[in-house]
Parts: C-alpha cells; structure tokens; sequence
C-alpha cells in the first residue's frame, strides 16, 4: 500500500517537472527559438543563438508568422512570392512605402491612437527587439515584394467584356495608375493590383471600397482620419460597376 503511495508521488512529480519542461519549450519556441537559460551563458555563446545570428529583417520575418499577421491581412511572405492570409485587414502589398517607420511602431503598440476604431489588436507585449525588427521586415513590403508578370484577364461570367473595358479605360482616366502597379506599369503607394480579382474581395467589398475605401476597415466614424486611397463614391452606379468588373477579372 504504501509503496504504491510513493511510486504514485514520484509519478506525480515526473509528470509536473515533464510539464514545466513542456511548457518552459514551448515558449521559447514560439520566441522563434530554443534558449535554455543558464547562468553560466558568455557572451560567444548567446551570439551564436540561431537568433542573434538572423538578421533583422529575417527575425521581423519570424515575429510575423508568430504574430498571426496573416490571420488578417494578406502578404508576401517573400519578394515576388503568393499573396497568403485572409482580407480581415488591408493587404499590406506596398505598406512598406504606403507608412513610415514611427507610424508603423505606433500602430503596432497602439493601433486605436492612430485609427480610432481600428480592428487590429496591440503588440505592445513585444520586446523592443522584435518590434524592430516587425518594423523592419514590413519596410520591405515595397514594388520589389510585388510579381511583374503581366496580368491575365479572366472575367467572371457575372460581367460583360464591356464592362471589363470601361473599367480598364477608368483605371487610367480615373487615376488609379498613379497609386497602383497592374503588371509593370503604375505607381507604388497602393497595393499591386495585377492579381486583385484573387485576393479574396467580393464585388460588395471592392464597390464599398471604392465608394468609402476606410469604412471597409474601420469600426465607427471615419472623417478627419488620413487616409491614401481617394473616395470615389462620386462616380456613377455604371462607371463603379465598370471598376469593380475590371478588378474582379484580374488574376
Ligand atoms: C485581428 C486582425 C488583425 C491582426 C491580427 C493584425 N492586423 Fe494589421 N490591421 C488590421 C486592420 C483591421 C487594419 C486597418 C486599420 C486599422 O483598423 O487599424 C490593419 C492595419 C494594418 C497596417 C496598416 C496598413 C495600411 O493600409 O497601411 C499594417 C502595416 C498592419 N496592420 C500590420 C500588421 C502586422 C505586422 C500584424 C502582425 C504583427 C497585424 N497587422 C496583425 C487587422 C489586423
Ligand atoms: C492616391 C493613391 C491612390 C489612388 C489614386 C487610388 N488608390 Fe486604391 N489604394 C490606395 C491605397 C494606399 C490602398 C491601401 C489602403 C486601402 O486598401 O484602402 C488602396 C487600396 C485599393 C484596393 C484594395 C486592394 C486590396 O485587395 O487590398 C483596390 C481594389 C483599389 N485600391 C483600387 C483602386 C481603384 C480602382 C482606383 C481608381 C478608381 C484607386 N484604387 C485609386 C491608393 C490609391
């Protein structure tokens, strides 16, 4: 009896030093790394960390993933490479040109101060380190990001190929080209829209977008926040159609 008592404390205390171990790993792989603590640790050996040894852009890339960023928005991971995540949020093609450094630590720490309402939960529990380094890595999502194949049209059975043209003729009337590559012509303050009709925006999406581009973002009212891309609810029903068509048919 007894000894069945001691055997069943001894397995006791296995599984909870086994616990601690766990969950003492699991942390600090989601730091990105494994980093065992010890006293004894020089100077040569914390370099020699395989974090310490990534730059700051690569560890930026690792805070990312950890992050959850993609759970919502949409991102190049590396240059040229496939969008991936979920449209929650902006896609951050070119949000490296589109926000400076400050504005995008602020954001990361507070994102209600800049944008009352914002959907977007705060870092600020990130060591300082690995803010810059987010920072860093989101500096390069820039036109190098961005494919420069030329786009292929495939119009959805629910537009007309005339429509598809209207809209092509008001991307450049309009000035859209100005603020967005298609292909390897345009600006680069807007997200690359060559392959807008695959990232995920419904036709309802893309027609508010167009109409008030912060109110698919933003929770509440919007006025006197800065905001790049221009409203262009001004447009008649057809002509926003048109836009919307041409978008969708990009992929
Ligand atoms: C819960 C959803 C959510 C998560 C998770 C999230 N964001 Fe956001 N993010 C948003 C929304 C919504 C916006 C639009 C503006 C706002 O509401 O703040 C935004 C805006 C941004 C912008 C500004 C984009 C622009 O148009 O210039 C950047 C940059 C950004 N997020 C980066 C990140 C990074 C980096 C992470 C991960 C560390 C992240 N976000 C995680 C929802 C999210
Ligand atoms: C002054 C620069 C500017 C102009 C002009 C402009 N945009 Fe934008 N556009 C932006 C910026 C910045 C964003 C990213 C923030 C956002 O999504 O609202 C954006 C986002 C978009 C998106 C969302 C892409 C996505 O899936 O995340 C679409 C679609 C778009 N613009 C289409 C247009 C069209 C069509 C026009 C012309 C009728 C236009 N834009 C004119 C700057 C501009």
């Amino acid at each position: 009896m007894r000894r069945e008592r001691w055997n069943d404390l001894i397995l006791v205390i296995f599984l909870l030093v086994g616990l601690g171990v766990f969950a003492a790993k699991g942390i600090a792989l989601l730091e990105g790394f494994w980093y065992t603590p010890s006293a004894a640790s020089t100077e040569e050996e914390h370099a020699a960390s395989p974090l310490a040894r990534l730059d700051l852009v690569e560890r930026g890339k690792l805070v990312f993933q950890a992050g959850g960023c993609t759970s919502c928005h949409l991102a190049r991971l590396e240059p040229g490479g496939p969008l991936v995540g979920f449209p929650v949020g902006p896609s951050l093609s070119n949000a490296g040109m589109r926000r400076d450094e400050r504005w995008l630590r602020e954001h990361y720490i507070d994102p209600h101060k800049l944008i009352p309402g914002s959907k977007m939960n705060s870092y600020a529990y990130l060591p300082k380190e690995e803010l810059d380094a987010l920072v860093a890595y989101v500096k390069t999502f820039t036109p190098a990001h961005e494919p420069s194949e030329e786009p292929t049209l495939s119009i959805p059975e629910r537009f007309t190929r005339e429509q598809v043209e209207r809209g092509k003729a008001l991307f450049s009337s309009q000035g859209c080209v100005g603020c967005h590559m298609i292909g390897k012509s345009g600006g680069p303050i807007g997200p690359n829209l060559t392959k807008a009709g695959a990232h995920g925006r419904t036709d309802d999406w893309q027609l508010q977008h167009l109409k008030d581009p912060l109110s698919v973002y933003v929770i509440g009212p919007t006025e006197g926040i800065p905001w790049p891309m221009p409203r262009y609810g001004h447009l008649s029903d057809e002509d926003l159609q048109a836009l919307v068509a041409y978008l969708q048919s990009l992929r």
